[in-house]
Formats: structure tokens, sequence, C-alpha cells
């Protein structure tokens, strides 16, 4: 457990002399059912993505190539968790601050959402946030 309610997940390995191979099924090992796929990638050096929360949204985070820091923020905790491995996922539920940075050269982030895009799901500003997270225990 990364925080109350994050959490990292290990994909199934196959390791092979050729290479390795992970790979996520529904249902499995990701909690949710996975809607959309999307990715952020030629992050210039010291650029942050992220910087909001969603009300109902769930996403996993996967370093495929590379590191970044995912800084999570439930309103009353907060933590920096580094991913670096293309077999860990960071699921991070809905009504947490998340914010990325660090980027290494080549960084390659996969998020997997729970829902299709929704510009009317995200919370942008953190005074709202706060009053959200804090008022949905
Ligand atoms: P945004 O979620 O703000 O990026 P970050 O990952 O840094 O938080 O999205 C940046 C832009 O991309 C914004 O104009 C919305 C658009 N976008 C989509 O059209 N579809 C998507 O699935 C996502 C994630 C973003």
């Amino acid at each position: 457990m990364i925080s109350r309610r994050a959490q990292l997940v290990s994909f199934p390995r196959i390791i092979d002399p050729r290479g390795s191979l992970s790979f996520i099924e529904a249902g499995r090992p990701v909690p949710f059912n996975i809607q959309r796929a999307y990715w952020i990638y030629d992050v210039p050096g010291g650029e942050v993505r992220g910087g909001h929360a969603y009300r109902t949204l769930t996403e996993c985070f996967v370093a495929l190539s590379g590191s970044f820091d995912v800084q999570l923020d439930d309103g009353i905790e907060r933590r920096t968790v580094s991913l670096n491995r293309s077999y860990l996922g960071l699921v991070v539920p809905n009504k947490i601050w998340r914010r990325l940075d660090n980027f290494s050269t080549n960084a390659v982030c996969l998020i997997l959402a729970s829902a299709n895009y929704d510009a009317d799901d995200y919370i942008r500003d953190y005074a709202d946030f706060l009053a959200e997270a804090r008022g949905d225990p």
C-alpha cells in the first residue's frame, strides 16, 4: 500500500533470453475496467505533467521506459513514488492530487484509465480539491 488508497500492482513477467514480456488482461491485475490508454513521452527536462485530481477517474501509471516520480496527495498526506520498472503499475483512484515530474530522458509513461476523457471530471484548483477530498472520506 503506497498511501491509504493508492497501490502498486505487479504485472506478470515472462523472462526470456530474447527479452522480457509483461501483459495485462481484463480484470487482472489492474483492479478496474480499462476504458482508455494514453501515454506521455518526449518530456523535456524539468517539465511537470498532471497537477490535478479527478472526481471519479481511476488510473494506473506504468513506466514503460525510463523513470519519473509521481507525487500523490489525498488531502491529508503526501507521498512520492518513483517508477522505473515496466512490470509495475501504480493504481491511483479518484480524488487524489497527482503531479508527475523528474522524467528521465526517453521516459515513456503509459496511463490506463477507467473511463473515456472527460474535461468536466478534472479538479484543477487545489483549494477545490481539498474541499472535495475532505468532504468525501
Ligand atoms: P492533461 O490531462 O491536462 O495532461 P496531463 O497528463 O499533464 O495532466 O491533458 C493535456 C491535453 O490533452 C488536454 O488538452 C486534454 C487532452 N487530452 C485528451 O484529449 N484526451 C486524453 O485522454 C487526455 C489524457 C488528454
